[in-house]
């Protein structure tokens, strides 16, 4: 029950709202068990990887409950340290709580987090800014454990930016003794949401959407009540949806000036848009351009999660596109499948150059990610005839009803209904074969 049915060739059409920011909500969760008691986020998406870190901060001990799409926390006994590896193996933004546990009770234990296959995806900058603020790491086979009297703030540099490890280091900051400095931090928006969320809870932190950030440690932090900001990447997938099928979409409540390096391919490739009333307003019915060179690059570049959706769009441009990966070394496995629905991709290390325009053909392709499983249903919806996406779970990692909101446009997308289904699997396997 693992698949997606998807009927390809029909222009999307209408409007849709964006779920809240996976990316925004997962720090935000960690910063909760700051707080000694109840904090809620509103707007929270309801997405496997946010169920699993709530099953995480069960396994401390917290409390949690849903009302609508408002979660709450009530974190004042979550006082255990340590992460089974079942959980951490799943997620690997479960790293970051090691630092938030360091912060609340000293010491932490978790099992090596998970995640996409993307790269290699080391966290070798994770333990570097923990170990710089004062905690003893011992990296077992399995398990990483962390200890320290208390953290002391530093002045500390990043060899390269991480979103993640700045997010760690915000963290463990926070409650740290004395002053930190964070060189060379990631510029994410996700860490500027982190910081307003841990500021609202009564952390001193500044410079947050630059390359320093400067954290003044605090006694404890107050409850925390906010609101999960839009998801730029479901945001992005869904324009890419459009203009892989020459529709016309709305987005009611689109992230704010968080998309502009994507916006700015959009328009060049001849998509068109316009704010208007808080929507976006995109019409990608006229797009015809290639993309002679894009790298994708930390933000504010253009972001590593659009390269598989964008890469939808570009197999249907007639023309020599060109794409170089910078973020992650393993990041076009869903092109690899493009290529089975007939488009004419050619790989090599970390760049690809795509030949856009021939004929896509539904067929069966598995996704082994979250946003390279969502690029292969946009790139389905663009094709001739039904295709079946296999790993859904992947995709529903991070998208909470990527189904719905595209049937909502106009196309036809359903999760597997059982047999019939399979049944349609296999007869579309013999078909390709
Ligand atoms: C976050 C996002 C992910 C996005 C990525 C880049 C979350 C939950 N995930 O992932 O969706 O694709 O940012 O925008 O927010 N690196 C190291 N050592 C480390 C940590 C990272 O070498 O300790 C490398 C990584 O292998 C990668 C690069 O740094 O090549 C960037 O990774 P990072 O910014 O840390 O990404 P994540 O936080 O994992």
């Amino acid at each position: 029950m693992d698949d997606i049915r998807i009927v390809g060739g029909r222009p999307l059409h209408g409007t849709v709202s964006i779920q809240g920011s996976k990316n925004a909500a997962l720090p935000m969760m960690a910063a909760s068990l700051l707080h000694r008691g109840v904090s809620v986020l509103k707007g929270c998406p309801r997405i496997a990887d946010v169920f699993c870190m709530e099953e995480i901060l069960q396994e401390l001990g917290a409390q949690t409950w849903w009302e609508d799409h408002d979660l709450y926390m009530d974190c004042t006994q979550a006082d255990k340290t340590t992460i089974s590896g079942v959980y951490a193996g799943k997620m690997r933004s479960s790293v970051i709580l090691l630092g938030a546990m360091l912060g609340r009770n000293k010491k932490g234990c978790l099992g090596y987090p998970g995640g996409c296959v993307i790269g290699e995806r080391p966290i070798d900058l994770h333990l570097f800014v923990l170990r710089e603020l004062g905690a003893e790491i011992e990296e077992g086979n399995s398990v990483i454990s962390a200890s320290c009297a208390a953290l002391e703030g530093g002045d500390i540099s990043f060899s390269r930016k991480s979103v993640g490890a700045t997010e760690q280091g915000i963290l463990a900051a926070v409650l740290a003794r004395g002053e930190t400095c964070l060189r060379n931090c990631a510029r994410e928006p996700e860490i500027q949401w982190l910081c307003r969320y841990l500021r609202s809870m009564g952390a001193r932190i500044e410079g947050d959407g630059g390359d320093c950030i400067r954290i003044r440690g605090v006694e404890g932090l107050d409850s925390g009540n906010m609101q999960v900001p839009p998801d730029r990447i479901v945001a992005g997938t869904y324009l890419c949806a459009a203009a892989a099928t020459r529709g016309k979409i709305t987005l009611l409540n689109p992230p704010e000036g968080e998309l502009d390096a994507f916006l700015e391919v959009y328009r060049k490739i001849g998509g068109q848009y316009k704010v208007k009333s808080g929507k976006l307003i995109a019409d990608g019915s006229g797009i015809y351009s290639p993309v002679p060179f894009l790298e994708t690059e930390v933000y504010p570049g253009f972001p590593t999660d659009l390269q598989s959706p964008l890469m939808a769009v570009l197999i249907t441009i007639p023309g020599e596109s060109y794409i170089r990966e910078k973020i992650f070394e393993d990041r076009y496995k869903a092109a690899l499948e493009m290529v089975r629905m007939g488009a004419h991709i050619r790989i090599r290390g970390t760049d690809a150059s795509v030949s856009g325009g021939y004929p896509l053909r539904g067929c069966t392709v598995e996704a082994e990610e979250l946003r390279g499983g969502a690029a292969l249903v946009l790139a389905a919806l663009a094709a001739d005839g039904v295709s079946y996406v296999r790993g859904y779970k992947y995709i529903r990692r991070g998208y909470e009803h990527i189904c719905e909101d595209l049937n909502a446009l106009g196309g036809i997308v359903e999760k597997d209904t059982g047999t019939r289904f399979y049944e349609n699997i296999q007869l579309q396997k013999e078909l390709t074969n």
